[in-house]
């Protein structure tokens, strides 16, 4: 099995596909985390704030892979939008790394109006090698624009959510005519798409899972995923999606699912520090 790869802005590649670990406990994280890359995983989603970044690491570290064969990615959190290099190097302790392979702006918070200095605080943490790429996350598109003015570099990746009934056409656009990949957070929509009649129509009509189903229309899209799961089972049937293609028909019926329903909060009004 083969992982396609993305070539980013920067010249850097990253696998399509991981290992998201939001809402993974700190205890479990080391062996969810382990589990993955024995079935293949090589890229991990982390985040200062999700607490488990020393699982992460203990799990890399106890794999034995080499380093240049993982991509990881961890977050800065809102409150230390003015203190990124700290930050960045409390995250690397954590991880056990001397760089990561991607650091994300985790909200712009836009009530705080401190993203375009942390921007260029990435920046600079990128020119000292502390990370290889850096990209936003959560980022409108006035937000966007607000940094490629502001700053010198051009982010790499924009994660937002984006799942069959938020698919983010537009976002997902204005984001990629700037050179801008995006990462699609909550890809399975927190679970919650995984029932719906369409899902689970073309899953049967296949012989696959909805989560693979799912999973299968953001990769065809050229979005970078990496769903949460908590099983051997579930890890292994997520990353199982690569000998296998939807159809235009199926790829249309679920771009129709678009509701607008959110399973996280709006960027626009989170400010939480
Ligand atoms: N940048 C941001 O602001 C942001 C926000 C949210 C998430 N993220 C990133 O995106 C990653 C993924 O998003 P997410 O964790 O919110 O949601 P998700 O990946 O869309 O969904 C995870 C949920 O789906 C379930 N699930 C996974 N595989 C399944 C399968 N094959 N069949 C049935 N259910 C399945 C999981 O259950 P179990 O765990 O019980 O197996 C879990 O409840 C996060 O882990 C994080 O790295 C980023």
């Amino acid at each position: 099995m083969t992982i396609p790869t993305i070539t980013l802005n920067d010249q850097h590649t990253i696998p399509q596909f991981g290992l998201g670990v939001f809402l993974m406990p700190p205890p479990e994280t080391r062996q969810l985390v382990r589990t993955a890359l024995e079935l293949g995983y090589r890229h991990i989603d982390t985040a200062a704030i999700y607490g488990n970044e020393e699982g992460v690491g203990r799990a890399i570290t106890e794999s034995g892979i080499p380093r240049e064969e993982l991509f990881v990615t961890t977050k800065l959190w809102n409150n230390r939008q003015t203190d990124a290099p700290a930050a960045l190097h409390e995250s690397l302790d954590k991880l056990g790394l001397d760089h990561v392979d991607l650091y994300l702006i985790h909200w712009p918070t836009p009530r705080y109006d401190t993203y375009v200095g942390a921007w260029q605080s990435l920046e600079q943490l990128q020119a000292e090698g502390l990370t290889r790429s850096i990209g936003v996350s959560n980022f409108h598109q006035e937000h966007l624009a607000r940094v490629i003015a502001e700053g010198s570099v051009v982010p790499a990746v924009n994660q937002i959510e984006v799942h069959p009934t938020l698919p983010q056409f537009e976002l997902v656009r204005f984001s990629n005519d700037l050179g801008i990949a995006v990462e699609a957070w909550s890809p399975l929509g927190r679970s919650a798409d995984l029932d719906a009649a369409e899902v689970v129509q073309i899953a049967t009509a296949l012989a696959r899972t909805p989560a693979q189903v799912i999973l299968r229309w953001h990769i065809q899209r050229g979005l970078i995923v990496f769903p949460k799961a908590s099983s051997r089972e579930r890890l292994a049937e997520n990353i199982d999606i690569f000998d296998f293609e939807l159809d235009d028909a199926a790829m249309l019926a679920l771009n129709g699912m678009a509701s607008g329903r959110r399973v996280g909060p709006d960027p626009e009004r989170f400010n939480r520090h």
